[in-house]
């Protein structure tokens, strides 16, 4: 996909635009001559599989983060944000590897620079830059990774430098873990390489992508739970915990593996054992029973707790109170991998009930083996169905943000009528009013297109 069949995706003089380019005139005293969009995306089905190599099915959405930008002369970037609450922002080329605070907007524009640094000239040049958005915040919707996007868009224009999109995506996830988060690279890459109509089976290691038509007589609604899930705040241990565990599932596995097949078997990821026929009995006796100890863990990996940390590049150990939970990450991982495959066929097929099913059974999954859904989402899921959802489930990282929901075409205004009722207004009103004070904000349920990818708007 090339620059100007993203650019064809939205106009210049729409409304939304002209109101950012107003703002910038306004508050710059010159005009922004440079526009960028990078579309949040929404996963319909493979929750946390990608950082373990296995394949994801997610869509670009119609909400993005946008961007009016100059050139600057100079190596400075200074930002401002038409969300008040998102300070001025002001660095140096040169320090893109030092952070602001954690959770800092300006730190997502710094990582994408901090991955782009060795592509940049010598002399690269900054911009001074106006962001808003319609992702809306914490919500699961990779707001933070398409501000990432747009901004690593933005770096590579004013310094005209090229890089291939699949490539892009690459550096920008590995670019992203600059802000804490030990992610996969899922929303980077649904954010470069969307496509209209479709949703993307994303496969890792290497990057690969492949556009699967989205059923027409079918839309994709979206509906906030209202719990926020920033995801470099408080749920950052929750999500950084799960990689770890799984990585650690890796390690008792290749030793098992190695002891079976007689020769040593080693793996970054759970995919990369992919290859070995290992049944789910056979997982339980390795990895089971439901949570371990540190104790136990070193024990059984016949490791002392500083090999471990040298093995997995960590400077300490996070041991939850509840243990390693190995056995029930690995058997949701494995399921939902071969659940997205089904997917893809199902989705291939024109078969709705197949995919809500399909969802059904993933967000039971995250639910009881993953562990990331909270009541809220549970509860949203449960009135998507009651009323007309073929499928429902959490979607992103979890602990808080959305439910992803396929709903028949003529079905979808009755669907957000019922689920404004019966969630917001009676579930969510009672079990926590304070969410609810303002009224519904707006975006907090909607039905969403799929949009074409990130890029320049000329
Ligand atoms: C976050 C991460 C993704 C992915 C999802 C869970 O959005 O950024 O890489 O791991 O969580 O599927």
């Amino acid at each position: 996909m090339n620059e100007s069949e993203n650019a064809m995706s939205t106009s210049i003089s729409s409304p939304e635009w002209q109101r950012l380019r107003d703002e910038f005139l306004h508050r710059f005293a010159a005009p922004a001559d440079l526009l960028v969009r990078a579309p949040g995306r929404v996963n319909l089905i493979g929750e946390h599989t990608d950082y373990n190599g296995y394949p994801v099915l997610p869509l670009a959405i119609d909400r993005e983060i946008r961007i009016a930008a100059v050139r600057r002369p100079d190596d400075q970037v200074l930002m401002q944000n038409g969300r008040r609450a998102f300070a001025e922002r002001f660095f140096r080329l040169s320090e893109a590897t030092v952070p602001f605070a954690l959770g800092d907007w300006g730190n997502y524009v710094k990582a994408a620079l901090a991955g782009l640094q060795d592509r940049m000239p010598h002399s690269a040049r900054g911009f001074t830059a106006l962001f808003d958005g319609t992702v809306p915040p914490a919500a699961g919707l990779s707001s933070s990774s398409a501000l990432v996007v747009a901004s690593a868009l933005l770096f590579l224009h004013v310094n005209e430098v090229q890089v291939d999109r699949l490539e892009l995506a690459d550096v920008l996830a590995r670019a992203e873990r600059f802000v804490g988060t030990a992610g996969g690279g899922m929303d980077q890459a649904a954010s470069l390489l969307g496509r209209p109509g479709h949703a993307l089976k994303i496969d890792f290691f290497p990057l690969r992508v492949r556009p699967v038509a989205l059923p027409f007589a079918y839309r994709v609604v979206i509906c906030n739970s209202l719990i926020a899930a920033p995801k470099t705040e408080s749920a950052l241990l929750e999500y950084n915990r799960r990689p770890l565990e799984c990585r650690l599932a890796v390690l008792l596995l290749c030793r098992y593996l190695s002891h079976k097949t007689g020769r040593p078997v080693s793996a970054q990821r759970l995919a990369d054992l992919a290859a070995f026929p290992l049944s789910e009995e056979e997982a339980a006796s390795v990895l089971g029973p439901q949570s371990l100890s540190l104790a136990q863990l070193l024990d059984r990996l016949q490791m002392s707790l500083p090999e471990l940390l040298r093995v997995l590049h960590h400077a300490a150990l996070q041991t939850p109170q509840d243990g390693f939970k190995l056995l029930p990450r690995y058997l949701h991982v494995v399921r939902e991998a071969a659940r997205v495959q089904a997917a893809c066929e199902a989705l291939e097929q024109g078969d709705a009930e197949e995919m809500g099913r399909l969802m059904a059974a993933s967000h039971e999954s995250c639910r009881s083996l993953y562990e990331i859904s909270t009541a809220e989402l549970d509860r949203l899921v449960e009135i998507a169905l009651e009323h007309g959802a073929v499928g429902s489930r959490l979607t992103g990282a979890g602990f808080g943000g959305c439910t992803v929901s396929l709903v028949a075409r003529e079905k979808v205004d009755d669907f957000i009528a019922a689920v404004t009722r019966d969630y917001y207004e009676t579930f969510l009103a009672c079990r926590r009013p304070e969410t609810m004070e303002k009224g519904l904000p707006p975006d907090a349920i909607f039905a969403t297109e799929a949009a074409a990818g990130a890029g320049l708007i000329v």
